[in-house]
């Protein structure tokens, strides 16, 4: 295939932070030549990452069957799209491997329409290496050129050339795509997108663009289209959703969007994720103040050592995010907290370390995600001299995740013997003859029970835990 090369990444203008957040009301029509060239084609995409990525899937599901393309099952549909995360190495090494697998089923079944999106196309590096090794790949776009993915798709299969559109400009806010959600009874809402805080080990804020927010009203509109679907969870997603509305003249924060969102009535209101930097008290006083928004709160601290902290760029000190804590245990009943930890962050010492196991044992989390520090390019931490050795880090790790589970398992032990509201997801993926679901502080629950309550929110009595999930009997079918 020969190359069309419409725009290529660059960090540095990935880097830049100019300007407001401007908006485009897209209507997408299409000539009808692009109808006749999906209708009744299959695809298939395989997404890896945050719920940003998923929340893309589902975009480009959307549009795919707008225009007449329907779902298949597997990497053997006529159009692959796999969509990929670069936050961790091992996340990129995962996307690797579906690469090659895809370039097996290439060399077997030429007529394969590949195509790879998301976070690691948008480092020159990693788009330099990607489009040598898999010449096979029939477009390349990145994380700001979603809206154009059926467009690029039909060029290439049209005129035989393999596309690359990665353009690494801050980003807009685009309104009316059309979605096709995974889900029938829990829906993600994008708030806002990318991120200006660049901590200094994470790739996001080079991936994703500039943090800009969509308009409340939007918002709330897709929303309320939502609840009257019977939808019974919505999570709203941001990077830090704490900054909603700060890049707007609109007057709301985010705080006045979950109170907007909440009275709007869904069942179950959640967010994610929370940076503690910009967490208010208004905003914690209208999460305790509202039933429907989730006693859950997912507040990654990363480290508890305030030096580390600060060459992370995090922006708070170990005491703040205690206080903050405190502030919110003390007002939101029966709070949970979830986290996200990083160990081995460049020259982390014994005394950070021991710092950052005080502060899990503090705060008694109720759930964590633990990373060992992997190097970016392009990142300021990269650039850190490191004489830590992979055997330390590999031990805080393990050390770290055994105090988690202290509190992990002592909060799963506590739920016994009392009933929770349940919302059913389904049967559950390591006893089919189970139902899961979730409890309103996210704690996954299975219990049995009949098919017919999936999507439903019911009551379950606690009888054993097991750490990272309880299990439970209905109390009212
Ligand atoms: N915006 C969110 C989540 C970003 S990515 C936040 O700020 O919390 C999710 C998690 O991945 C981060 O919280 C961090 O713990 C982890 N992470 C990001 N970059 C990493 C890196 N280079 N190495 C290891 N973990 C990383
Ligand atoms: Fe990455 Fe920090 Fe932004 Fe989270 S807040 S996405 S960790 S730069
Ligand atoms: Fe990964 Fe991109 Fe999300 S790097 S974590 S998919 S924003």
């Amino acid at each position: 295939m020969k190359s069309k090369i419409i725009n290529e990444p660059s960090l540095k203008k990935a880097s830049l932070r100019q300007g407001g957040t401007s908006f485009e009301y897209v209507n997408n029509k299409y000539p009808k030549e692009i109808y006749d060239f999906f209708n009744g084609k299959t695809f298939y995409i395989r997404t890896y990452g945050c719920q940003a990525n998923i929340r893309d899937e589902e975009t480009m599901k959307g549009m795919l069957k707008e225009v007449g393309a329907v779902e298949g099952e597997d990497e053997l549909s006529d159009i692959v799209i796999i969509n990929t995360c670069a936050v961790r190495e091992n996340a990129e090494d995962k996307c690797y491997g579906e690469l090659g697998q895809l370039k097996n089923i290439y060399q077997t079944k030429k007529k394969i329409i590949t195509v790879l999106c998301g976070c690691m196309v948008e480092e020159p590096e990693i788009l330099d290496y990607v489009v040598k090794t898999f010449p096979f790949l029939s477009v390349v776009f990145g994380t700001h050129e979603i809206r154009d993915c059926v467009n690029l798709i039909y060029e290439s299969a049209r005129d035989g050339d393999s596309i690359i559109a990665v353009n690494s400009k801050p980003g807009e806010v685009i309104e009316g795509l059309p979605v096709h959600r995974n889900n029938r009874y829990k829906a993600y809402v994008n708030i806002m997108y990318g991120c200006d805080k660049f901590c200094t080990y994470c790739i996001v804020p080079f991936t994703r663009g500039k943090e800009r927010s969509r308009r409340y009203q939007d918002i709330i509109t897709e929303c309320q289209e939502l609840i009257d679907d019977g939808y019974q969870e919505i999570t709203l997603l941001g990077q830090n959703v704490n900054a909603y509305g700060n890049d707007l003249k609109e007057g709301y924060d985010f705080a006045d969007l979950l109170e907007g969102v909440a009275k709007l009535g869904i069942p179950r209101l959640r967010f994610t994720t929370s940076h503690p930097w910009n967490f208010n008290d208004r905003m914690i006083d209208i999460i305790a103040s509202y039933d429907n928004i989730m006693n859950f709160i997912h507040l990654p601290v990363q480290s508890g050592s305030d030096e580390i902290l600060k060459r992370m760029g995090r922006r708070y000190t170990k005491a703040e995010y205690l206080d903050l804590v405190k502030r919110m245990k003390e007002r939101i009943p029966n709070l949970a907290l979830s986290t996200d930890l990083i160990v081995g962050f460049p020259n982390e010492s014994d005394e950070d370390f021991n710092e950052t196991l005080d502060l899990v044992d503090q705060v008694g989390y109720d759930a964590a995600f633990t990373f060992i520090y992997s190097p970016r390019k392009g990142t300021p931490a990269a650039k850190m001299k490191d004489d830590i050795s992979k055997e330390t880090k590999g031990e805080r790790f393990k050390e770290l995740v055994n105090h988690l589970e202290v509190s992990i398992s002592k909060s799963a032990e506590a739920m016994i013997g009392h009933t929770y509201k349940v919302l059913v997801d389904g049967p559950s993926k390591t006893n089919p003859e189970l139902l899961s679901g979730y409890t309103e502080s996210n704690k996954l629950v299975h219990f049995k029970g009949g098919i017919r309550l999936v999507g439903q929110i019911v009551n379950v009595r606690i009888t054993e835990s097991h750490t990272y999930s309880v299990i439970g009997e209905l109390v009212d079918e």
